[in-house]
């Protein structure tokens, strides 16, 4: 790890220190506004250990008011989109900021890519997987388009997807599929499945000879449908089938092993769950795999069997790498299962309420092994972008209408610092539109 001091004493106490070093990314600043600093929160162990049970309200209502600076304007139940970053990571980001912009080009040149190799290397640890199988990149998006499009496609091979999976990789793929590379079969997936087998059980009845790829969505943005990876890629993987896998959703709302999916392609972001500032995307892609890729930015200098060469990208968003090894200690402090077992009690607060009334339609099973934080639901006798609306013009609860079918959805997603009470609140005001 490469660290950079800048005439600490300036504005560092002993803990502060401590505390920036134990985030992680060992960063030091100089010449900051005195409120910056002064906003610093400091991370107490204490406050993590011992307790944090799904409903332990003390907990997480502690976690909320010291480590989340959240809008009272109104209540976000629309997490899906990008995640709040905690106070100590949003320091952190914003003192990053500072250095790259007041250092400049010298910084940039001389000592971002130590900092970045080594945030790569925290990164690859926090994913148990080696540093030369992944990349940054901006985003998901970007990550799985190098994936999908850089794929040793050959004439007449097929890929097969469904409605749940994420727009941008669907359109990529028929992208490919207008320029005569390959074809492409969508099927619907039920969106109430009974179990993970009966998803693997479609996925083996639709793979043909022909199936080259498979896309899977993780956690899908629609319904927040969790499919069950590891089993689809074995299944795959004895008829000769790759996955490339969009965990865009997954990485730290649910918990699993990135090796372990047995998904040899994988794209997933920083900034949803893990609490990283917009920004970081990660492809991963399994060592041996590598060669057959190619690249979607020119770049003959990095060798064949290198993920570098796939990593071209121009000018980087400084700041917010800096700042991965922050967000990732974060992460690791509150831990993926407390976070999990919270997101599936919040969501579970309002789905068992609204799946028992007759005007309503919950388009997520309630399995914890199915869910985490996301659902989405429907009324019978409105559109979801009337749903949405009302709920956050009469009530000031914001949420987003997904395209599902002819009716849509509206999607629901609660965060770690919401509350019971913000997802009942949600329920009963969805509950008096309904009529009920
Ligand atoms: C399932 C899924 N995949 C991919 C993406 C794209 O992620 P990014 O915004 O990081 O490109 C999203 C974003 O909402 C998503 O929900």
């Amino acid at each position: 790890m490469k660290f950079v001091y800048f005439n600490e004493n300036y504005f560092m106490g002993e803990s502060r220190k401590k505390f920036l070093m134990q985030l992680g990314s060992g960063l030091l600043v100089a010449g900051l506004p005195a409120q910056m600093i002064n906003a610093a929160t400091e991370v107490d162990e204490k406050d993590f250990i011992g307790e944090g049970v799904a409903d332990d309200e003390k907990f997480w209502k502690r976690i909320a008011k010291k480590y989340y600076d959240v809008s009272g304007d109104y209540i976000n139940l629309e997490n899906g989109y990008y995640g709040i970053q905690p106070k100590p990571v949003l320091n952190a980001f914003l003192k990053n900021v500072a250095i790259a912009n007041s250092q400049a080009a010298r910084f940039a040149r001389k000592d971002f890519p130590g900092i970045a190799a080594a945030a790569r290397k925290e990164l690859a640890g926090f994913l148990g997987v080696s540093e030369e199988e992944i990349i940054f990149t901006r985003n998901a998006t970007e990550a799985l388009n190098i994936a999908i499009q850089g794929y040793p496609f050959k004439q007449g091979n097929e890929v097969l997807l469904n409605q749940l999976d994420y727009f941008s990789m669907i359109e990529t793929f028929r992208m490919l599929e207008k320029r005569g590379r390959i074809k492409v079969n969508a099927f619907d997936m039920p969106l109430l499945p009974a179990s993970e087998d009966e998803i693997v059980e479609l996925y083996r009845k639709l793979a043909t000879e022909k199936t080259r790829v498979i896309l899977l969505t993780h956690v899908s943005n629609i319904n927040g449908l969790i499919v069950p990876v590891a089993k689809i890629a074995a299944m795959a993987k004895q008829k000769g089938i790759d996955v490339i896998t969009d965990s865009a959703h997954a990485l730290g709302q649910v918990k699993f092993s990135l090796p372990e999916l047995g998904s040899d392609f994988v794209g997933l972001n920083l900034h949803k769950w893990i609490g990283n500032p917009v920004g970081a995307g990660v492809l991963y892609i399994k060592k041996h795999r590598i060669k057959e890729m190619s690249a979607m930015f020119g770049d003959v200098t990095a060798s064949e069997d290198s993920i570098n060469k796939l990593a071209h990208f121009g000018t980087t968003p400084f700041a917010v790498i800096m700042t991965v090894p922050d967000s990732i200690a974060f992460h690791r402090r509150m831990g993926v299962e407390k976070i999990s077992d919270r997101l599936h009690y919040l969501k579970s607060i309002w789905v068992n309420d609204l799946k028992q009334h007759p005007n309503i339609e919950v388009v997520t099973p309630g399995d914890k092994n199915l869910s985490c934080a996301i659902a989405s639901f429907r009324l019978k006798n409105k559109t979801s972008a009337q749903v949405a609306d009302y709920l956050f013009k009469e009530h000031k609860i914001f949420t987003v209408s997904r395209t599902l079918g002819k009716d849509g959805c509206v999607r629901v997603t609660p965060s770690i610092y919401n509350s019971p009470e913000d997802v009942r609140k949600f329920a009963t005001a969805a509950k008096l539109y309904a009529g009920l």
